[in-house]
């Protein structure tokens, strides 16, 4: 089935990244979210990134505004009945991402595929949810979803081989490489990822070494982009609390489990960067 038009639904950083790779690479977009200003602080983070790959001159003015064109936002639900495929990135909670689906089956045509891009929740849980099961894939992006090359394209048990080759050609539509995985939690990046950053929190913990000793070990002996604790304040501190608590639930290895320090954090709301504190300190 060929995408021509995608319902992107949560226009937070995930979803208003997805929305603007989903229309540079030519496809309609129809940003839902719950309230208008959600709506237009998506719309603006867009316009934003768009902007400044104009500046860089990786973008011309006219392609910005053709790419900005092909995206409208709503808070209205029905305004998705005729998209092609749905991309959910709502909260990272099942329960309102279960009545999101079950009302999105009722409005969407019969045809549509619904993705979600959950970082760790079970695909199949909110499928079954549906009355399209088969129809019914992940579609995994990273963060910043412009920069990131990686797309994990998620197949249920219940997933068609023709929704999963769908998804599948739309992520390379996207300009994304695509890695297939099982409907297993934290498919294979997160399931990798989360127990490093975990350990990296516990070795901190230990008093190994300074976070920025730990951070300066990863990212010169082993070339990362960012240290583990840095990485853990982009990602926000709450999402790894959150996934690691799902990947522990669900494979009861101590490796997966949070360490005492994540949690107090949390609590005292050093959620990273987007709280201006995490590891380190954000509000300048
Ligand atoms: N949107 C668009 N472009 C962006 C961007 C954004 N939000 N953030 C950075 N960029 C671009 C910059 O414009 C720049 O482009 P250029 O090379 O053409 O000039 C390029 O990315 C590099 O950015 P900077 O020079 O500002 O900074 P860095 O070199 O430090 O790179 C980074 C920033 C790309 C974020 C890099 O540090 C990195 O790759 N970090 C690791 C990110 C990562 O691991 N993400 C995955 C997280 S896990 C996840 O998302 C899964 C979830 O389920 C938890």
């Amino acid at each position: 089935m060929a995408i021509t038009k995608v319902g992107m639904c949560g226009l937070g950083q995930m979803g208003s990244g997805i929305a603007e790779v989903v229309a540079k690479a030519g496809v309609t977009v129809i940003g839902y979210d719950v309230e208008d200003q959600f709506v237009q602080k998506g719309l603006g983070r867009i316009n934003k990134s768009l902007s400044k790959a104009v500046e860089k001159g990786k973008l011309d003015e006219s392609t910005k505004g053709e790419v900005l064109g092909r995206i409208t936002g709503t808070t209205n639900l029905n305004d998705l009945a005729d998209c092609d495929l749905i991309i959910e990135a709502i909260v990272e909670n099942l329960e309102p991402k279960i009545e999101l689906y079950k009302k999105l089956d009722g409005i969407v045509k019969k045809e549509a595929i619904f993705a979600s891009n959950t970082s760790s929740l079970s695909i199949i849980e909110m499928g079954a949810t549906t009355n399209r099961p088969d129809q019914f894939c992940g579609l995994h992006f990273f963060n910043p979803v412009p920069v990131m090359k990686l797309v994990e394209v998620i197949k249920t048990v219940a997933t068609s081989d023709a929704t999963f080759e769908t998804a599948r050609q739309f992520g390379e539509k996207v300009g994304k490489v695509v890695v297939s995985c099982a409907d297993s939690p934290g498919f294979v990046v997160n399931r990798l990822l989360v127990p490093y950053l975990l350990d990296a929190i516990r070795a901190l913990e230990a008093g190994v070494a300074t976070k920025e000793d730990i951070d300066n070990g990863m990212k010169l002996g082993c070339g990362h982009p960012m240290g583990p604790l840095e990485l853990t304040d982009f990602i926000g501190l709450d999402t790894i609390y959150y996934i690691g608590e799902i990947l522990f639930a669900e494979f009861k290895q101590h490796h997966y489990a949070s360490p005492p320090l994540l949690k107090s954090m949390v609590k005292a709301g050093y959620l990273g960067r987007k709280a201006g504190r995490g590891f380190y300190d954000y509000s300048k």
